[in-house]
């Protein structure tokens, strides 16, 4: 098999897969650690999904409110739906503040308050006073455009590092021997040559699977390869059925629109003209977490008081606000609802709909960024030489439902923490085992799989089935009857990856074959998110489940890990295990915050 690809071989103390925020936030550490690294990305970094970041990132700097670590620690566990490790919360709202402000040194162009300091705007859900309210405002922003800021500044830094940069380079596998990661194989899209990287750590950086839905504010790109990629390697997927539904993505489009829009004073109404977010939410309304206001928009639709010709969405109001505050604060969405909707917004309502935006699940790890798998009746088993970090890993800080401008932080927090452990951990130019025989077979078989497919069933056809099947069955509204259909369709829609037909056959640029693997990685985990959200017999965050709408924390408190077998609509079995939620804090300076019921 090998001998017809060209193979080049290249070892690295340590090698990123991804360069979006967290995956950047590693390559700079470990670089700057003098660790020997690489950074693998299939699209230039300033193109990574975190550019389309709006927002901002939460810290509890206190600089427009008063604030405090301990109660963005709260709101993050309430969030979460107390499904969160509360270690892991506790340490990223406490490095919080410290990384917003390396951010603003590296020359992030954060908006500014009036007496120079970083301008923080209220978010869904996140309080002032332990969860009492008023809300607080949290969340730092560029604009609308934190993320494109933030990504623009982190690659420029990490140019400055020693690090190698394979842009447009496609990642096909981890390398594993005897359940140790020793490296990754990845193919150069322009030349079709394979890399082999031999390394003694990898980390996956490669974000969420969001384009495993029809309509998301995710990117194309976003296909979850790392998940796809951690799944053939026997590693389990932590959490998959909750999936974030952003509840302002523009009707039809699918575009964001920032929950900052509603941290500025937007609003949203039915068709009766109602704000109706005051009955669902009484005291935070409009601000209440992301599940509930998704949900809220979601009944109001389905009782028939929805907008529009078919009353299929909503409005969001921003009408009211200053042109000045809204060319300030929000000129992407301005723009955007322009292009998109077709709405001057300071004069017209913004038609919006829930729509996918987040993987809550993904890879398990400490908050290291170390893999962790249950082995020997250790749940916290570390597997050796593999880090997760961004919206690939599941640490979990955000459990059942992830508060708005908490992924940004995630992704720095936790992209420093795993080039601090490598340095800790791992000595510079460290003696690498000879890989190995035949270390590239497994990555290569399927790939040559795929670029020889001739079925009959064209990738865009199997995607769109895919997509159709998660978006009607695991969407907001979930029931055991629905669910059940899911998982047997979903596993028709699997078998169908054997008729697969790929036309394109070269090496060079072939988007035929890269689409292919992408749906590859797409489809194991919509599988795994399909089988856990039918497993999951409560409602927790972003998990509604209509037969059982209560949280049941007695039976459900716990971790879904869930792996999958196969690939290519070979084999196809699942099996799901779970891992306790860490049920203790990091430091004797807060108390576990224990379960209550969960109202705003
Ligand atoms: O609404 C937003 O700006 C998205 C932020 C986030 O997902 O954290």
């Amino acid at each position: 098999m090998s001998a017809a690809y060209k193979i080049i071989d290249h070892t690295y103390d340590a090698v990123i897969v991804g360069a979006g925020g967290s995956g950047l936030r590693a390559t700079m550490g470990c670089a700057e650690a003098g660790l020997k690294t690489a950074c693998i990305t299939k699209v230039f970094p300033t193109r990574s999904h975190t550019v389309a970041a709006q927002g901002g990132i939460a810290a509890s700097l206190g600089n427009n409110s008063p604030d405090h670590w301990t109660w963005h620690m709260f709101d993050t566990v309430k969030g979460s739906d107390w499904l969160g490790d509360q270690d892991a919360i506790e340490y990223m709202v406490r490095e919080a503040p410290a990384a917003v402000i390396e951010l603003e040194h590296a020359g992030v162009p954060f908006s500014r308050n009036d007496n120079g300091t970083i301008y923080q705007r209220p978010f869904g859900g996140h309080m002032q006073n332990m969860g009492e309210g008023p809300p607080v405002q949290r969340t730092c922003a560029a604009a609308d455009r934190t993320g494109h800021a933030m990504l623009h500044a982190l690659y420029q830094q990490s140019l400055k590092y020693d690090a190698d940069f394979y842009v447009e380079y496609f990642a096909l596998d981890l390398i594993m021997e005897d359940g140790k990661c020793r490296g990754v194989i990845a193919m150069c899209m322009e030349d079709g040559s394979i890399h082999r990287f031999r390394s003694h750590a990898v980390v996956l950086a490669t974000g969420g699977g969001g384009r495993v839905y029809q309509s998301a504010t995710s990117a194309h790109t976003c296909t979850g390869d790392g998940n796809g990629m951690a799944l053939r390697a026997g590693i389990a997927l932590q959490d998959m059925e909750f999936v974030q539904f952003h509840p302002t993505g523009i009707y039809g489009a699918g575009v964001l629109i920032t929950e900052g829009a509603r941290g500025e004073g937007g609003y949203l109404t039915n068709s009766e003209g109602e704000r109706f977010m005051e009955r669902y939410a009484p005291s935070a309304k409009d601000l209440a977490s992301r599940d509930v206001v998704a949900r809220s928009m979601a009944m109001e639709i389905r009782e028939g008081r929805g907008v529009g010709k078919e009353n299929d969405h909503i409005f969001l109001h921003l009408d009211h606000i200053d042109p000045k505050v809204l060319a300030e604060r929000l000129p992407g969405i301005t723009e955007t609802g322009k292009i998109f909707a077709n709405v001057d917004l300071t004069r017209q309502p913004l038609p919006v709909v829930p729509t996918v935006h987040y993987n809550m699940g993904g890879v398990p790890t400490n908050y290291h960024g170390e893999v962790v798998i249950n082995k020997d009746g250790n749940p916290d088993t570390v597997v050796p030489g593999l880090f997760a970090v961004g919206e690939a890993a599941c640490v979990s800080v955000h459990g059942a439902n992830r508060l708005g401008s908490n992924s940004l932080i995630d992704l720095v927090v936790f992209g420093r923490a795993t080039g601090l452990r490598l340095k800790e951990t791992l000595k510079p130019g460290t003696p690498h085992n000879p890989l190995p025989k035949g270390s590239e077979d497994y990555a290569l078989g399927r790939l040559d799989h795929f670029r020889n497919a001739k079925g009959g069933s064209p990738t865009a056809e199997i995607r769109k089935d895919m997509q159709r099947t998660m978006q009607r069955h695991c969407a907001v509204f979930r029931d055991s009857a629905l669910l059940a259909e899911g998982v047997k369709h979903m596993d028709e829609v699997y078998k169908r990856m054997t008729d697969i037909d790929v036309t394109d056959r070269s090496l060079i640029w072939n988007t035929d074959l890269i689409e292919t693997l992408e749906l590859d990685n797409l489809i194991s985990q919509a599988v795994v998110t399909m089988r856990s959200a039918d497993n999951r017999k409560e409602s927790r965050g972003a998990h509604m489940h209509e037969d059982f709408p209560d949280r049941d924390d007695a039976t459900w408190m716990k971790h879904t890990v869930t792996s999958f077998e196969g690939w290519g609509g070979q084999g196809g079995a699942v099996a799901i295990d779970y891992r306790p939620v860490h049920d203790y804090t990091l430091t004797d300076e807060i108390e576990y915050i224990k379960p209550k019921k969960r109202v705003y």
